[in-house]
């Protein structure tokens, strides 16, 4: 028997399962809403870490695609794509790599914010002879890393970059404080944050004479609400392939939409308790516990059956290395079902990166109906 032959009841448990039909879903429906306004979506393949998915991803498998590694870079390099942003702050001691898979052909841009990384670029640009692009990252809601909206370092970066010997690409902000925040609305109002302080910077960079032929935005949440791409050039997300218990609670999908699930096998009980023991502990679920500030706090995952269909009332309350422990949520006082000892059960994850990444595949359950498992392997790595 190959691996491709593969039936559900064979699959050894911990293990990462795709339902290949959700993910196709979430797909189509970014794509037809960025498309749609005729943007051009530059999906993220930080979370799919895997050529099989890029393959579905990516409009013709050339690109155009975003990273968080220069690891992700050369593995989606190597498979054919050709238009690439390392979408994670630069540093000097990695620009040899950057430069190495751009000899290759494949147009792989940088990120930075700050002046000394500019220098750095533009320095590493004249001593390889070649213009690295770099776009500058914007930090459109106080989340993370990027230059403030209205701060002059900006131009000053852009001056760097341009009047040496590298290539100002444009600017790049993420809606990353979306994630704490719930609902459509919300998230079409957060998005035009994201717009505006992109779009106002490249206004500010053109004004100075300054190129900026890029305007790059995008988180999951934002890229599904936003309705005015107005100066967007394009939109990046990446989570929304799989989806995952926060963005469910955040109200960016819904529960059905999850395309990922850990599936487990029942080991054990502590009956008094009303505790079900399982092989999926905070190794195969991750220790990501991105639910617990929300409305409904999911523990370390949901509890389906063998089939995916959610057990009402049930989460994994605590999770130990290899041990998940199942038990009615707190206030629940439905029935909870007999589970004994062997029952196969998938689990939610609440965080599709996290979760995916302590994986080295997927095991895929195909659109057609019956159509034996297939195995995409997974990398990782930096
Ligand atoms: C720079 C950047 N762009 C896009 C994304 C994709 O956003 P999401 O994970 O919400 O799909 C991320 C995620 O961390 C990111 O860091």
């Amino acid at each position: 028997m190959t691996v491709q032959d593969q039936r559900l009841a064979e699959v050894q448990t911990p293990a990462l399962l795709l339902d290949e039909a959700k993910m196709t879903r979430n797909i189509d429906r970014l794509a037809a809403h960025v498309g749609g306004k005729g943007v051009m979506l530059r999906p993220h393949l930080k979370t799919a870490k895997s050529t099989d998915v890029a393959r579905r991803v990516l409009t013709d498998g050339t690109g155009p695609a975003t990273v968080s590694t220069l690891a992700e870079a050369e593995v989606f390099a190597e498979m054919g794509v050709r238009d690439i942003i390392y979408a994670v702050g630069i540093t000097p001691d990695k620009l040899g790599r950057v430069a190495a898979l751009r000899d290759k052909g494949c147009d792989l841009s940088v990120l930075l914010d700050s002046v000394a990384q500019a220098q750095a670029v533009a320095e590493a640009s004249a001593r390889l002879g070649q213009a690295i692009p770099a776009l500058i990252e914007l930090d459109c809601d106080g989340h993370r890393s990027g230059v403030a909206p209205g701060d002059p370092v900006l131009v000053e970066i852009g001056r760097i970059l341009h009047e040496g010997a590298a290539e100002l690409r444009g600017v790049l902000t993420h809606a990353g404080e979306s994630y704490e925040m719930t609902g459509r609305d919300v998230h079409r109002a957060l998005a035009e944050v994201e717009r505006a302080a992109a779009v106002g910077a490249a206004e500010t960079l053109r004004a100075a004479g300054l190129p900026c032929p890029v305007v790059s935005i995008g988180s999951t949440p934002t890229a599904h609400a936003i309705e005015d791409l107005t100066g967007v050039t394009e939109v990046r997300a990446g989570v929304y392939v799989f989806f995952d218990l926060v963005q469910a609670g955040i109200g960016a999908c819904q529960q059905d939409d999850i395309a990922l699930s850990v599936l487990t096998t029942v080991i054990g009980h502590q009956q008094q308790k009303g505790w079900v023991i399982t092989d999926a502990g905070w190794m195969a679920m991750s220790r990501d516990r991105g639910t617990a500030a929300h409305a409904v706090d999911q523990g370390y995952g949901v509890v389906c059956d063998e089939a995916g269909q959610p057990i009402p009332g049930l989460t994994v309350i605590k999770a130990n290395q290899e041990h998940g422990i199942i038990a009615a949520r707190e206030g629940y006082e439905g029935e909870v079902p007999d589970l004994p000892l062997g029952t196969r059960l998938r689990i939610l994850p609440n965080h599709a990166c996290a979760t995916a990444a302590q994986y080295g595949a997927y095991h895929v359950i195909p659109s057609a109906p019956g159509a034996p498992l297939l195995t995409w392997p997974r990398f990782g790595g930096w």
